[in-house]
């Protein structure tokens, strides 16, 4: 009914909205007044993830994405090498595991049977096991040897928007909870980091009060079969979503690359007035990266494409170049994910309203995939 999807048309539209409040309940509780993480939840002794020295992630669809992410976040600041496996790929492949490896499980059902059967065979082999999970006393929670809870509250939507938002939050705690346990030689960023984490509700907010263009985007779009994305470094999984979001509601071909590929084959499909979503990082920092990515923009300009460019306010560099520029919030690099993922919730629940498809039910899927 209307009253259960607070006024909003879809659940997607309500859950989308929800992601303030969802950021900073996953937060809540967990960083203290001296800007510590305080993870007790996190039941695995704190000796043996000092003993850790291998993370591997596993998970299934959008939640993989976040594991990607999660990847960036754990290398940088822990300096553990840290794997992103499909959870159905893992298992299958005979993997090196042992009592020092730390398997985190991302699902926001708790109930995906491949993401189940992975930490299954982690534990045969001796590995601890970190769920990271938005669904109390589900089964993967139950069988891990702990879980971080995301607090999205109820997904009902089958194409995720606010589970991914927390478990990106949840994977960051989980990153700076291993690096303050270790003590890392980035203290510091690690302390400025918390403080940029408590302000991210407040600017995902700030990005769903500027989607009206957006939307006005989406809908002149429904009648085109493909969109790609770039992105790159967080941005690449970033861009992974984005494309994932679209297959699932608008039913379009889309596809994410990674921005630094494009020469190896990608740039090939482009001709005039493809739509072509680039996930810009922040040209602090990492400028190296920025000035990249603008070369790319540029090159698929010139051979016609119709760029969308998303990027950090005051990112003067990339207007030249956009033919629709989306504002996001300025961030730490690793943290921008946040914030560019939501415009692109947006414009694929959009272009499938327009494309009058059943955006809370799309064909085929479904929300939790509980065979293999
Ligand atoms: C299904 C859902 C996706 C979800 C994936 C993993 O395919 O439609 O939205 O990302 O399962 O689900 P999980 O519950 O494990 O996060």
């Amino acid at each position: 009914s209307a009253a259960e999807k607070g006024g909003h048309d879809y659940f997607m539209l309500k859950e989308i909205a929800e992601q303030p409040k969802a950021v900073a309940d996953t937060l809540l509780g967990r960083i203290d007044g001296a800007g510590s993480l305080r993870l007790d939840e996190v039941r695995i002794p704190v000796g043996v993830l000092r003993q850790v020295d291998k993370v591997v992630i596993v998970a299934c669809g959008t939640a993989f994405h976040a594991g990607l992410i999660a990847k960036y976040a754990i290398e940088h600041w822990t300096r553990i090498p840290c794997e992103v496996e499909l959870a159905s790929e893992f298992r299958y492949r005979d993997p090196i595991l042992d009592q020092q490896t730390l398997v985190i499980a991302v699902s926001q059902s708790g109930e995906t049977m491949d993401t189940l059967m992975a930490l299954r065979h982690a534990r045969e082999q001796g590995s601890k096991v970190l769920a990271i999970c938005n669904t109390n006393g589900s089964t993967i929670p139950r069988e891990s040897d702990a879980v971080l809870y995301t607090h999205a509250g109820p997904e009902v939507a089958v194409a995720s928007t606010k589970a991914f938002l927390t478990q990106l939050v949840a994977c960051y705690l989980v990153a700076l909870y291993l690096g303050q346990v270790r003590g890392t030689k980035f203290a510091d960023e690690i302390r400025d980091v918390v403080r940029d984490l408590s302000r991210m509700p407040g600017a995902v907010e700030r990005v769903l009060g500027t989607m009206g263009p957006v939307r006005e985007l989406a809908r002149s779009l429904a009648g085109k079969g493909t969109v790609l994305f770039l992105g790159r470094h967080v941005g690449y999984p970033v861009a992974l979503e984005g494309a994932l979001k679209l297959k699932e509601l608008a039913y379009m071909h889309a596809e994410g690359f990674a921005a630094g590929e494009l020469k190896h084959g990608p740039i090939a499909l482009i001709e005039e007035d493809l739509p072509v979503v680039v996930v810009v990082p922040s040209p602090r920092g990492r400028s190296v990266l920025h000035d990249k990515i603008v070369s790319n923009i540029q090159e698929i300009r010139a051979r016609g494409a119709r760029t969308i460019v998303i990027a950090e306010e005051g990112d003067e560099a990339v207007v030249p170049y956009a033919d629709h520029l989306v504002r996001v919030p300025v961030t730490p690099t690793l943290l921008q994910p946040l914030v560019a993922t939501v415009p692109l919730q947006v414009f694929a629940c959009e272009l499938a309203t327009a494309r009058g498809n059943e955006v809370d039910q799309p064909r085929n899927l479904a929300k939790s995939v509980t065979v293999e």
